[in-house]
C-alpha cells in the first residue's frame, strides 16, 4: 500500500501482457491427455522463461460466467508484483523472499477454523476443507488502493458455498478473516497489527461474485499470492482480499481490519473500488493495468456494478468507503 517501494507497476513492461486467446490455447494444450509428453517438445526457451505459466494442477475447470474477457496480466507479474506485508514492503519483496523459505510448508497440515456465530463451527485441514466444493475459473479485474490494476484468472469457489455448510446462526452479521501469522519467518515489525485481519458483512460475503481463492492461472497460488488458500472480492480494493487464511469466523458486531487500525481515515470497512472517493492522499479516478502504459478510468465497483450495487442501497459511499 503506501509503503511500497515501487509505484503503480512502473517497472512493467507492455510487452509482458499476456493475450487471452494465447493462454486459453495454452490451457487447452496443457489440459490435454498427453500434455506431460508434447511438454517436453517445447523449446528449452519456453519450458524455463520466467513468465511460463506451471503445468495445470486444476483440470477441467468450469468457466465462471463472471468472467471478464479483457487481457490477462502476466503470470510473471502476478506472481512477482505482489503486496504480502508479512514478508515485506516493496512489491518484490514477497516472491524474493519466498524463494528462499518453503511456504506454506505442503508437509505440515494447514489447518482453517470456522468459528463463532453458526452451527457447524470445526477445525479443518485444508484438503478436507475445499473438498466438498466446485472449483471453477474465474477472469477478475483485481484493482489495489495505489492505482495498479490486475486481470487474473483465479480458480476457486463461491465463499457462499463454504458460509452455507458452516450455517451461520442470525447473530451472524459479518465474517472475519484471519491469516496465519509465524514471527519465525515473516516480518516482526509492526508495519500492521499482526496477524493481519479482514472482514466482510454477511451479504457481501454471500454475493456470488466473492471467491475463495486456491489458484490462478490455473495452477496452486504461490506462497506470494495467499497460498494455500485467500479471498477475492473484485468489486473491492485490493487489500480486503486476504491472504493465507486460518480462521474465519462469524460475528454480530463489524470487525476491524488491519488496514482500519492502521489508518482508520484512509482505510474504511467496505473499501469499495469508488472513482469518486479519493485516497486521503490520492485520487482514486484512473488506474494503470501492468503492461500498460496509458492510465484508464476506474469504473465503479471496478466494473461489477450490476452484480453488487444493490448491497449499498441508500448507503452514503463518501462516509462508508
Ligand atoms: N493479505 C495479507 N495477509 N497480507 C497483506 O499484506 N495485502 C493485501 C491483500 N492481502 C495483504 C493481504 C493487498 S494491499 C493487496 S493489493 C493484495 O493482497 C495483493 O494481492 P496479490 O499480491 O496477490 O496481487
Amino acid at each position: 500500500m503506501f509503503i511500497g517501494k515501487k509505484r503503480l507497476g512502473e517497472d512493467i513492461a507492455a510487452s509482458e501482457i499476456t493475450d487471452h486467446p494465447i493462454y486459453l490455447d495454452r490451457r487447452k494444450f496443457l489440459n490435454g491427455t498427453a500434455a506431460i509428453a508434447t511438454a517436453s517438445l517445447l523449446p528449452f526457451s519456453m519450458l524455463n522463461a520466467k513468465s511460463a505459466v506451471p503445468e495445470a494442477s486444476y483440470l477441467n475447470l468450469k468457466q465462471s460466467p463472471y468472467s471478464t474477457d479483457e487481457g490477462l496480466t502476466t503470470y510473471e507479474s502476478v506472481t512477482t508484483y505482489n503486496n504480502y506485508y508479512e514478508f515485506g514492503t516493496g512489491k518484490s519483496d514477497p516472491a524474493i523472499r519466498l524463494e528462499s523459505i518453503n511456504f506454506p510448508d505442503k508437509s505440515k497440515p494447514w489447518r482453517v477454523s470456522i468459528e463463532g456465530e453458526c452451527d457447524k463451527p470445526g477445525e479443518y485441514d485444508y484438503d478436507d476443507l475445499i473438498r466438498p466444493f466446485t472449483l471453477e475459473e474465474r477472469i477478475y479485474r483485481f484493482r489495489c488502493v495505489e492505482g495498479w490494476s490486475m486481470v487474473i484468472p483465479w480458480v476457486g469457489f463461491p465463499l457462499a458455498d463454504l458460509i452455507k455448510r458452516a450455517q451461520p446462526n442470525s447473530r451472524a452479521k459479518f465474517v472475519e478473516f484471519t491469516t496465519f501469522y509465524d514471527p519465525e519467518i515473516m516480518i516482526r515489525r509492526n508495519v500492521l497489527d499482526w496477524p493481519y485481519t479482514e472482514g466482510l458483512r454477511m451479504d457481501e460475503a454471500m454475493n456470488p461474485l466473492t471467491l475463495l481463492a486456491v489458484g490462478l492461472y490455473g495452477s496452486e497460488l504461490l506462497g506470494q499470492n495467499g497460498a494455500p488458500i485467500r479471498l477475492v472480492t473484485p468489486w473491492k480494493y485490493g487489500f480486503k482480499s486476504i491472504k493465507s487464511i486460518v480462521k474465519i469466523r462469524f460475528v454480530e458486531s463489524m470487525p476491524q481490519s488491519a488496514w482500519m487500525k492502521a489508518g482508520p481515515k484512509e482505510y474504511g470497512f467496505y473499501s469499495n473500488v469508488n472513482p469518486d472517493v479519493d485516497h486521503p492522499r490520492w485520487s482514486q479516478s484512473k488506474e494503470r493495468r501492468l503492461g500498460e502504459f496509458l492510465k484508464r478510468k476506474t469504473a465503479m465497483f471496478n466494473g461489477y456494478e450490476e452484480h453488487v450495487a444493490h448491497l449499498y442501497t441508500g448507503m452514503d459511499l463518501t462516509k462508508n468507503f
